[in-house]
């Protein structure tokens, strides 16, 4: 009886995949054992073929949709990010304390929650394990997810001192099929870094199919569909699949921090960006460090035909990257650097209006997969297929009030893309650095000093014999401070040896005491 249910089953599976083109996937069937049949069928029967096939004709620009634009169409379209919407950290240095002090009362009063990309599959940092988990080879050993959530900690922290209330922000954490799993399983190893469970939300993004150019979905294996997260655009879909948009309203949050996982000095929360949001009466908003280098891989926030968008470094042109302005500044240089700004309200119309609308963007790739008439495992040599992506700054267009607001790259922008051995940019040592110079920065402006094993003062700027010299080696815990506070009363008028370690525990010089 159940194997004629199975047979059943499978042979309707088989039709509405043969209505929708797609058949092939069931090419090796009668080579699969039952176990590999019952994980094909699983996966396949949650598969929408036919909105597949629609997504496909829609992102390869027949049936209706726009077409990919490409760089030269693009380009005559595109216009800077005009001056009135614009906030710096480093210009409006006078308003500063303001829009953290709105910030902070926000916070304060539980309205404000964090909410991270995490689905993405790391292939450039190539580890087996998603991002969040790596450690860049800090002193302290902490990885990414961990100074994430003491900065979390520390911002609760500072927001109650002011205000006198207990508060929580609660953190939403967006992971994929390929990377749920274990990152749950390290939270719970590291006790959710002394944050409560309760405000830990993991949800789970979609997954689409890699196709070939002809749309045809491919194999990775005989029984197994060659899958990938649908970008991190997936976020507005699993928003509304999980009810993740009515948590936050139960909770009473007004305002989210959406961003990426893989930089190292991220203001998770950041109470200055949030205040400056409230204040211009954002329902959304970019954060941007100044495009210097034309080359540079981040997209720019701009606006194109009038409408606020990030143009992607791989769909701009050269040419266009290179413009400059009559202040010799780069043209186009509102660096994304993934971090945003929505109102709770904004992402609800998201969810339950704009999100259809949301186009995919496509990625030629080299795609491994199962040859369907030879059954041979194929590792392209060139791109052979896309894969089908949705961004998550694409809903800007939507927004009625859009504000960007610049801050310094040097203070909160060093992505980890790269492992070591593949080129000298955005990776584990330039990560590494970049934390440990600004927090040489922050002891230096709160009157420390450092001196050398002879005890003589290092200058402020220290002189690196070659590219291989180490900064100065100072970490300071999140828990100690955010973002340069509250280090006087421990490094005031001081002399410390590198390394140098502030954490809860105290003050550690290494060399010094020996540790
Ligand atoms: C991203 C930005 C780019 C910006 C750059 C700055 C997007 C689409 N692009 O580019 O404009 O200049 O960061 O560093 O945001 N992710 C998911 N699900 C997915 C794919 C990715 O959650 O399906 C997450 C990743 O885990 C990561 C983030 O999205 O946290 C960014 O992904 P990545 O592919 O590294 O983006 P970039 O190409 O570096």
């Amino acid at each position: 009886m159940e194997a004629d249910g199975a047979a059943a089953g499978a042979a309707a599976l088989g039709q509405r995949l043969a209505e929708g083109g797609q058949g092939h996937v069931l090419r090796f069937w009668p080579e699969l054992g039952a176990e590999a049949r019952r994980a094909l069928a699983a996966e396949l029967r949650d598969m929408d073929v036919a909105e597949i096939n629609r997504f496909f004709r829609r992102a390869r620009g027949d049936g209706g949709g726009a077409a990919e634009v490409t760089a030269a169409g693009l380009d005559a379209r595109m216009q800077p990010v005009p001056r009135d919407v614009l906030g710096s950290a480093s210009r409006d240095r006078e308003l500063l304390p303001r829009w953290e002090s709105r910030g902070l009362a926000e916070i304060a009063g539980s309205r404000v929650a964090a909410l991270l990309l995490a689905g993405g599959q790391g292939t450039r940092l190539g580890v087996p394990y998603p991002k969040g988990m790596y450690d860049v080879g800090l002193p302290s050993r902490k990885t990414l997810f961990h100074l994430q959530a003491q900065r979390l900690r520390r911002l609760q922290q500072l927001a109650e001192e002011q205000h006198g209330t207990p508060c929580n922000i609660p953190w939403y954490i967006m992971t994929s099929g390929r990377t749920m799993e274990s990152t749950k399983e390290f939270f719970v190893k590291h006790h959710y870094f002394g944050l409560k469970k309760e405000n830990i939300i993991f949800f789970q993004q979609g997954m689409l199919p890699a196709l070939g150019f002809d749309g045809k979905i491919l194999l990775e294996e005989k029984g197994k569909v060659a899958m990938a997260p649908d970008g991190n655009g997936g976020l507005y879909r699993a928003l509304g699949a999980h009810g993740i948009v009515e948590d936050m309203e139960r909770r009473g949050v007004q305002s989210v921090h959406v961003y990426c996982v893989d930089n190292i000095l991220v203001k998770v929360a950041d109470p200055r960006f949030i205040g400056f949001c409230l204040e211009k009466g954002a329902d959304c908003g970019a954060k941007v460090v100044e495009k210097t280098n034309p080359t540079e891989p981040v997209g720019v926030v701009c606006r194109v035909d009038g409408v606020y968008q990030v143009v992607e470094y791989s769909e701009i042109s050269l040419a266009t990257a290179q413009k400059r302005g009559s202040d010799g500044r780069l043209l186009f240089n509102a660096g994304n650097i993934a971090n945003h700004y929505f109102t709770t309200a904004f992402l609800k119309d998201v969810v339950n209006t704009y999100e259809p609308q949301l186009q995919h963007h496509v990625a030629e790739k080299k795609i491994p997969h199962v040859d369907i008439t030879t059954g041979q495992l194929i590792q392209p040599e060139k791109p052979n297929g896309i894969k089908m992506e949705k961004f998550v700054f694409d809903i800007f267009q939507f927004s009625k009030k859009f504000v960007v607001y610049e801050v310094l790259r040097e203070d909160e922008f060093s992505p980890l893309k790269n492992a070591d051995s593949q080129n000298g940019k955005d990776n584990p040592t330039t990560a590494r650095h970049a934390l440990m110079s600004l927090h040489h920065c922050w002891v230096l402006n709160a009157g420390g000093h450092f001196v050398d094993e002879n005890g003589t003062r290092i200058p402020a700027i220290p002189r690196l014999k070659d590219a291989n010299d180490l900064p100065i080696q100072c970490e300071i815990s999140p828990l100690i401070s955010y973002g340069g506070e509250g280090l006087e009363k421990y490094v005031k008028d001081r002399e410390f040896c590198a390394p140098l370690i502030i954490d809860e525990d105290g003050i550690h010089e290494l060399v010094k005491n020996g540790v």
